[in-house]
């Protein structure tokens, strides 16, 4: 008989297991995610795990399409992906009805997304993704919100402004610079962007070499070079105005007019290099940073989009959004020491019973406490006290009670709250001083 290997136990690499205690941060995460939305007036919306590849091949760009997606051909000679990102499903989704609903409308999903990708720190091949988007809404306003919902967040977490930043760019303005004064072709424009994007992960001489590789007039090159070196938006208004980009200087302006004196300009910071991968951003882009420097990375990142409806001929609508993945903001949370601790069941009460007669007395007992919103488990035959105190302890429940023979004969139980020591004996149908002790 020939011999095969056994399977591994391991999940699919860049996937992760989620067992009890993973999942009862992943709740936590999500429970802070919907409250932070919908505090917002955002609703939930979700969609397929499987779009047609078109989908994507519409808008997402190349690097998605060439390098990240999961797809194959479906028995009916469908070519299908499992979603890399939401936002095309979004569009989609809001294309079917955006006639018919009060703008602007706002909608935020966390789906799992699979991207093919070298798993490393901050990045697997399977992710959840919160996001929240709005589309219809007043110039700027929009994007504002958005900022605001995005940094909500983090502060819901317990995050606060010394921990990320959010670093901002406007695609007009790089398109401004490349069009109008570069003079670049779409082409040339297109490979630029791409090297913008690697600008902040490359050596500055391998950043060079990529450059001078594309662009071959000096003039230019150091014009291009002068822009990537900007921090400031002075810096970026002096840049515009020396170049006489009048109507790009105008967008930023009042842009950051509208945000003065804002709790959040306390954490936007202009950055050249922001100017994402994805080829829809049609305005504002952003990419929210850690500050610590063990975790120097992007745990959110978003922007405007003028004409993602048009791929299904409807007019356009301009929307806003970002994707913040979960395994960026563990890292961020876990960094900042922001995560409570999972390693503990959530359980309120232990009922145990000492004797087999007190068995239906233990389950009817149970089901009442349920009854309560107590997280209750009754355990499966007979423990003594010092098990039940040691089981306790270990699952760090703050309530026990107990149903032996002498509880039974006197129709009591005995309930010990083992924080505080205390200890009552309490009439078997005493139902409301039971939820007194307990709640
Ligand atoms: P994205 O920049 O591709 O944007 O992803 C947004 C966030 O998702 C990243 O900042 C990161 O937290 C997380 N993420 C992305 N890929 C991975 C991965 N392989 N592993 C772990 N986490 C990952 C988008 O997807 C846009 N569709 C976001 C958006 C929504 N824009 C407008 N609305």
């Amino acid at each position: 008989m020939a011999t095969t290997s056994p399977l591994s136990k391991n999940p699919y690499r860049g996937t992760r297991d989620f067992f009890p205690k993973d999942k009862r941060l992943q709740n936590y995460l999500f429970s802070v995610m919907k409250k932070t939305a919908e505090s917002f007036a955002y609703e939930p919306y979700d969609g397929p795990l499987l779009e047609e590849v078109d989908l994507y091949k519409a808008k997402s760009g190349e690097e998605l399409i060439n390098e990240q997606i999961y797809s194959f051909v479906d028995r009916g000679e469908r070519n299908v992906a499992i979603r890399p990102e939401m936002t095309p499903t979004l569009a989609r989704m809001v294309a079917q009805v955006h006639r018919e609903i009060s703008k602007p409308i706002r909608w935020y999903s966390i789906p799992n997304l699979m991207r093919y990708e070298k798993p490393q720190r901050g990045r697997l091949r399977e992710h959840w993704q919160f996001n929240c988007d709005i589309f219809g809404a007043p110039t700027h306003l929009g994007e504002i919100e958005i900022l605001n919902v995005a940094s909500s967040l983090l502060k819901n977490f317990g995050a606060n402004e010394t921990h990320f930043e959010i670093l901002l760019n406007d695609r007009r303005v790089v398109d401004g610079l490349f069009k109008k004064i570069l003079q670049f072709d779409e082409t040339t424009s297109y490979k630029l962007y791409k090297i913008i994007d690697k600008a902040k992960k490359v050596s500055s001489e391998a950043l060079d070499k990529m450059v001078s590789e594309i662009i071959l007039d000096p003039h230019k090159k150091s014009t291009f070079m002068e822009y990537l070196q900007l921090n400031s938006f002075n810096g970026l208004f002096t840049l515009l105005e020396k170049n006489k980009l009048q109507d790009e200087l105008t967008i930023m302006k009042e842009f950051l007019s509208k945000l003065e004196n804002s709790e959040i300009m306390k954490v936007i910071v202009y950055d050249p290099t922001i100017v994402r991968g994805l080829d829809y951003y049609t305005g504002l882009v952003f990419e929210i940073f850690d500050k610590h420097p063990d975790n120097r990375r992007a745990l959110c990142g978003g922007g405007a989009y003028a004409n993602l409806l048009q791929i299904f001929k409807e007019d356009p609508i301009t929307g806003m959004g970002f994707g913040l993945g979960d395994v960026t903001l563990t890292d961020f949370l876990t960094t900042h020491k922001l995560l409570p601790d999972f390693t503990k069941i959530d359980l309120n009460v232990i009922v145990s019973y000492q004797t087999d007669d007190a068995y239906n007395l233990a389950m009817n007992l149970s089901s009442r406490l349920r009854q309560f919103g107590l997280k209750v488990e009754t355990l499966l035959g007979i423990n003594n006290f010092k098990k039940v105190f040691t089981m306790a302890e270990k699952k760090d429940v703050t309530f026990v009670v107990f149903i032996g023979e002498d509880e039974i004969k006197s129709n009591q139980v005995q309930i010990k709250n083992l924080k505080t020591k205390e200890q009552k004996n309490i009439s078997i149908n005493d139902f409301e001083m039971m939820k007194g002790f307990l709640c």
